[in-house]
């Protein structure tokens, strides 16, 4: 067979045709899934932008992560919370519909966790927030983003750093308790 003779060849041109193939479809699977999962953390089950309500509406942190100045949780907020606007902003909006949905069931939302920590170290939002850290000192830029994302992998380091410029506890059972 001649180099010719191959380029004409069926097969050669179903292999071709195949490639292209796979190649449109990766790339396509890449930009719309994979590339926003790596720029954007996971999708939620009811898109919720940090940035149209905290930038925008400027509704405050704590209206809706309620207990975070009280406990150890930030606490997320009830489909009726959300309500509270929703009934009145929206309402015929499919998301919000879903949303009310929710609500009508008495089903919390089953948001996903982005930020997170082994079930080994204890850590407590109150202490913190009480010694006038602010939210993005940990948790970065979220009133800019559609849909949160961990900027900062919280390892011993990222702890331990803070702690030892601000004189706050090192030892190994403040947080391995
Ligand atoms: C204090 C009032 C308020 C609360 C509380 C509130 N929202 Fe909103 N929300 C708004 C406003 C205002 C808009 C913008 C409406 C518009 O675009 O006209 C909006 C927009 C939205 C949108 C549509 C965004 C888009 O891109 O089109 C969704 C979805 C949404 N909110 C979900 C929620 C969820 C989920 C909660 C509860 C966790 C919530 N909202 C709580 C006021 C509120
Ligand atoms: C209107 C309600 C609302 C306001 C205001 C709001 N959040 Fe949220 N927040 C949510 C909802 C709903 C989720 C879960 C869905 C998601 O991750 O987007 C969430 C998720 C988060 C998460 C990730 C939680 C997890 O389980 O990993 C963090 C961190 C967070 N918010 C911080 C903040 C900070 C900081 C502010 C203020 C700058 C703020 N939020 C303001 C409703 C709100
Ligand atoms: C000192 C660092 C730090 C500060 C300051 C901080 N957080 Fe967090 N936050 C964390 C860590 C670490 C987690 C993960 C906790 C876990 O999984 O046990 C978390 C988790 C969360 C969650 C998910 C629910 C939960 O409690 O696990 C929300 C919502 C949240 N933070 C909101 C806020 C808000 C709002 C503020 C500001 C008022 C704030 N955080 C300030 C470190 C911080
Ligand atoms: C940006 C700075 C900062 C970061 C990051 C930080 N801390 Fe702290 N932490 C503090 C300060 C300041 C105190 C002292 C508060 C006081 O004495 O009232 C403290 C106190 C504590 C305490 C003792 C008080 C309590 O709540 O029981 C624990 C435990 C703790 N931090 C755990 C953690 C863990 C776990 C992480 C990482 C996930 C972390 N911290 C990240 C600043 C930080
Ligand atoms: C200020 C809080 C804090 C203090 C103090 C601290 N740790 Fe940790 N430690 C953490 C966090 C947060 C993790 C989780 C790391 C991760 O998920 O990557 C961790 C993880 C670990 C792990 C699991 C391995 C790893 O790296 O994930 C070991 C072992 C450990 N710590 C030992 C210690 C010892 C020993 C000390 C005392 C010298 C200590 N830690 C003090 C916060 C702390």
């Amino acid at each position: 067979m001649t180099l010719r003779s191959i380029l004409r060849s069926r097969a050669f041109a179903v292999a071709t045709a195949l490639l292209a193939f796979v190649l449109v479809v990766g790339g396509i699977v890449f930009f719309y899934y994979l590339y926003p999962a790596l720029r954007f953390g996971p999708a939620q089950p009811i898109p919720f932008s940090h940035r149209v309500h905290v930038t925008t509406k400027e509704i405050d942190c704590r209206f809706c992560h309620f207990s975070v100045a009280r406990t150890a949780f930030a606490g997320m907020p009830s489909a009726n919370k959300c309500l509270y606007c929703h009934t009145y902003i929206i309402p015929q909006h499919p998301q919000i519909v879903r949303l009310t949905r929710y609500a009508e069931q008495d089903v919390p939302v089953p948001w996903r966790k982005v930020v997170w920590l082994p079930d080994h170290v204890w850590f407590s939002h109150q202490r913190h927030v009480l010694s006038n850290l602010s939210c993005t000192d940990c948790h970065g830029a979220i009133a800019t983003m559609d849909r949160v994302r961990d900027l900062t992998r919280k390892n011993m380091g990222f702890c331990i750093t803070c702690h030892r410029a601000r004189h706050a506890p090192e030892d190994c059972w403040a947080c391995h308790k």
